[in-house]
């Protein structure tokens, strides 16, 4: 038997090189070996998310047309919307009582969330119980693996603490699940920072590509290159790191040049924006297509939803079976 995945993205939009490398190329790896159920989690985007909600509609399609686009297909793997599947509210509140508040308070992912976007007293109930719903998400399918970043670590180990303490409580109802952390080292934004929607240093999978040069052509390399004939430092070189990643054919034809004064800036930006225009055309003509066809797009989450609710359903009467409240049944 194929194992089982569960991952989950917050409906953010139209997604980055960083969400790509970070996680969608994993998700599309990952389709032929495993039974894959890939979430919209948009509950978990109003943890934090509350008082802004008129884009989520919106940020869903579009997150759903670049998954589409970029391969994750609808025959292979189950695309649900998380708010579709009100089994998982009910497990959360269940997996909410034998849950230990202390858990949830030492977990350093929400602490640091209260100080980055400086909630203190405004923080949600809901937030708090940020992985108890991670959890249910993951142990409803009774997932055995969970592919995710190595922020998301502390989540998927308290959601496995949980699992095993239901088991341990009652019955064993839950697989446990195992972390598979993201092989892909990070891609930085174009700035060398870490690509980030807020930070506006992202190259983003749809965009065009005169756009795409012009982001390019505006990153800074190496400080102590200025003209052609200066020596450069690919090591220490954003522009380098990309070629590394889409353009590994001329790699290292590009490292030498450079180094040896024979590649200038400009001319090696130009031949990365070359490539990765190329790197994404086929992506941009599937997406044209979807956004044709968003109606489409749509009924394939409402028929993932409802196939991944038929499965919610059986592990939710297994819970309650095990809990002993499942009365009259
Ligand atoms: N918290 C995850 C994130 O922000 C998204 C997520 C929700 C998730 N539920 C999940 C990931 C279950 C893996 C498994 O990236």
């Amino acid at each position: 038997m194929k194992g089982i995945i569960f991952s989950g993205m917050r409906p953010t939009g139209k997604l980055h090189l960083g969400n790509y490398f970070g996680a969608l190329s994993n998700w599309i790896r990952l389709q032929d070996e495993y039974k894959c159920y890939y979430g919209v989690v948009d509950w978990h985007a109003l943890t934090t998310g509350y008082d802004c909600t008129e884009m989520m509609k919106e940020n869903t399609i579009e997150m759903v047309i670049d998954w589409l686009s970029a391969g994750i297909d609808p025959n292979k793997s189950t695309l649900l919307i998380q708010s579709y599947i009100p089994e998982l509210a009910e497990l959360h509140l269940l997996l909410s009582m034998i849950t230990p508040l202390s858990w949830l308070e030492r977990n350093p992912v929400v602490k640091e969330q209260v100080r980055d976007l400086d909630l203190k007293e405004n923080m949600g109930y809901g937030l708090l119980g940020y992985p108890v719903l991670m959890a249910a998400d993951i142990l409803i399918y009774k997932t055995n693996t969970v592919p995710v970043g190595e922020d998301q670590a502390p989540h998927i180990e308290l959601a496995r603490e949980i699992g095993r303490r239901f088991n341990h409580l009652y019955q064993d109802v839950f697989t446990i699940p195992e972390i598979k952390l993201s092989p892909t080292p990070k891609i930085l934004g174009t700035d060398g920072r870490k690509m980030s929607k807020s930070l506006n240093n992202y190259i983003s999978l749809s965009d065009q590509p005169e756009v795409i040069r012009t982001k390019i052509m505006s990153m800074i390399t190496d400080p102590e290159k200025i003209k052609l004939s200066d020596p450069g430092h690919p090591e220490i070189c954003t522009v380098f790191d990309y070629h590394k990643k889409f353009n590994i054919s001329e790699v290292s034809d590009i490292e030498r040049r450079c180094s040896n004064a024979q590649l200038g800036c400009v001319a090696c930006k130009e031949r990365l924006s070359e490539i990765l225009i190329e790197f994404f055309q086929g992506f941009r003509e599937r997406r044209e297509g979807y956004e044709k066809n968003k109606d489409m797009v749509w009924d394939i989450l409402k028929s993932g939803s409802q196939e991944a609710r038929e499965v919610a359903k059986i592990t939710l009467h297994e819970v309650k079976k095990a809990m002993k409240i499942d009365y009259a049944r």
